[in-house]
């Protein structure tokens, strides 16, 4: 696979029969594997725990998908020396077989693509194309970082110093903690273990407790296609205990992090802490929450942003770190854009995502009562245009409608804090400047769109509108493996790049060699 260059794996069109009966028949032979017990893995051997955490459907919280062992804070340093141990020969296995490895698990995820769709969809409520978006990115990053640490083992020192052969190697850091986010369960989990293996690492995979079951069929199939013994160690187990005390480990080198701004910063303060027995500084790779804006300028094409707008805001019902909360619109046309996306939001389906309806359940029961609040705050710093309330069904899944607030204010609750659901502010600006500077009064940094037909104006966006990821005339959510490499300014992250030429970097360091010749 390695002397193909990298394409983006295409997306499955479900319009065609074939593929819809092939998704509907995976859904129905993953529900015939639900509620297995998956052990924790620690250097290859299988794991009992006392306490369980199970996984189970939104849709249908009574439906439970996968019940997994609960790694406790004990369980941190068994991890560890067995990623210790791992180490010793993982970093020395010449990098074409980690690469190599990358590219079996990226053949064998695209072979059985359709059953881990029916995975996502039924874990956090993916519709077919959420979840085929995940699956196709989890492959993407697999072929990318392989060809990536390939290309990096080639680098060498920009001048030869006469008289010396200069080298340059980029070698492996050591023992990582993984801690991805429920989100994108499948992709963010898989890439950043993936970018920590492949550059010779070694890891502790903490997969979230909302998002188990996906991590352990990865781990299977990390098995199946050859990976030794604690090379990754997957414990499921809560941030706080097990998580905590892995980042706090004086043995963990590095932590690959994606998640909320408050959990992020708190592993930045735990790993900064030395402790006995440490001998060098922790690499934190953290990447955060966002409150990502979409400006709306006077003179664009208002269907178009409106299909962007909505797209990027209730996606998966607007729980990705690159969702539009926020659309700020232009005065001249805030009246007729606030008339239109009222309509089209109205005819956004919310139902159960195994159907394939266009929005499902918000995650938990925790982000239902969160979003729901902030929804009553919304309705009382502006003006309810659509939603506004829960959906109540039979199974109990946790339905909210699509909610769109207008005449919020740039300062308001709902225009500055993350709310991770289908919950839309619309702001109006009075002018172009006076749009950057909402654009940009937030703490955050991830992404961000403006729709424009002017070049000036497009431009000036460019330098001015402060985002790691910024999109012009097109939705600002779906980054691409490769195009658009991914992460934040400020409080959105580490800006480490997931998908880009820099990211592997973060996961080496480099040795300067210098022979005289
Ligand atoms: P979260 O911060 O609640 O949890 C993320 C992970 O951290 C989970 O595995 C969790 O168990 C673990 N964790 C929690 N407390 C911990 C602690 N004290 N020590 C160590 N680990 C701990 O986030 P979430 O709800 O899973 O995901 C949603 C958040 O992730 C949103 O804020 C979203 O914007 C963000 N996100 C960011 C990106 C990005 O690339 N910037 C991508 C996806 C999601
Ligand atoms: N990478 C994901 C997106 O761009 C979060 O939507």
């Amino acid at each position: 696979t390695a002397q193909t260059p990298f394409t983006n794996e295409p997306f499955i069109d479900f319009a065609d029969p074939e593929n819809k009966r092939a998704m509907q028949a995976a859904l129905l032979d993953v529900e015939s594997h639900l509620n297995h017990e998956y052990d924790l893995i620690i250097g290859g051997r299988r794991l009992k725990t006392k306490e369980k955490i199970v996984s189970t459907n939104p849709a249908r919280p009574s439906q439970v998908i996968g019940i997994h062992q609960r790694a406790e804070a004990e369980h941190a340093e068994e991890a560890i020396q067995a990623a210790q141990a791992a180490f010793a020969t993982w970093s020395r296995t010449p990098l074409a077989e980690r690469a190599a490895l990358l590219f079996r698990a990226a053949d064998l995820i695209r072979e059985r693509k359709f059953e881990f769709c029916a995975w996502l969809t039924l874990e956090v409520g993916k519709n077919w194309a959420e979840a085929d978006a995940d699956v196709g990115e989890t492959i993407d990053f697999l072929e990318f970082y392989g060809r990536e640490a390939l290309r990096l083992d080639q680098a060498t020192t920009p001048i030869q110093f006469p008289g010396e052969r200069n080298q340059l190697r980029y070698i492996p850091l050591g023992i990582g903690a993984v801690i991805p986010p429920w989100n994108f369960p499948f992709a963010i989990m898989a890439g950043m273990t993936a970018a920590s293996i492949v550059c010779g690492n070694t890891v502790i995979l903490k997969p979230s407790v909302d998002a188990p079951t996906i991590a352990a069929r990865f781990m299977s199939l990390l098995e199946e296609v050859g990976l030794p013994d604690g090379v990754v160690n997957l414990c499921v187990g809560e941030g706080p205990g097990f998580g905590s005390e892995v980042v706090a480990h004086p043995q963990t080198r590095f932590i690959a992090f994606t998640g909320s701004k408050a959990v992020g910063l708190e592993i930045h303060e735990r790993a900064a802490k030395t402790q006995p027995g440490q001998v060098f500084i922790k690499r934190t790779i953290l990447e955060m929450g966002g409150k990502d804006s979409i400006i709306v300028d006077g003179d664009c094409d208002v269907d178009a942003a409106i299909e962007g707008v909505v797209a990027s805001a209730f996606g998966f019902n607007g729980q990705k770190c690159s969702a539009c909360s926020r659309a700020i619109v232009d005065a001249a046309i805030y009246d007729i854009f606030c008339d239109r996306l009222q309509a089209r939001v109205a005819t956004i389906k919310t139902g159960d995502p195994a159907e394939n309806v266009y929005t499902g359940p918000v995650i938990s029961e925790r982000s239902y009562k969160k979003v729901l609040g902030y929804i009553e705050i919304g309705k009382s710093e502006g003006r309810l245009l659509n939603g506004g309330h829960a959906i109540e069904t039979p199974d109990g899944g946790y339905y909210i409608a699509p909610t769109v607030i207008a005449d919020v204010a740039p300062t308001a609750r709902i225009a500055q804090e993350e709310i991770f659901g289908p919950v839309l502010a619309v702001i109006k600006s009075t002018s172009f400047d006076e749009a950057l500077a909402i654009a940009n009064n937030t703490e955050y940094g991830l992404t961000g769109a403006i729709y424009s037909s002017s070049r000036e104006k497009l431009d000036r966006a460019r330098e001015e509108f402060h985002v790691g990821n910024l999109y012009l005339n097109r939705k600002c959510t779906g980054a691409m493996v490769g195009a658009h490499p991914f992460g934040g300014f400020n409080m959105s992250g580490t800006d480490s790049k997931a998908g880009g030429p820099d990211y592997l970097l973060l996961f080496t360091q480099a040795k300067s060699i210098a022979e005289k010749v």
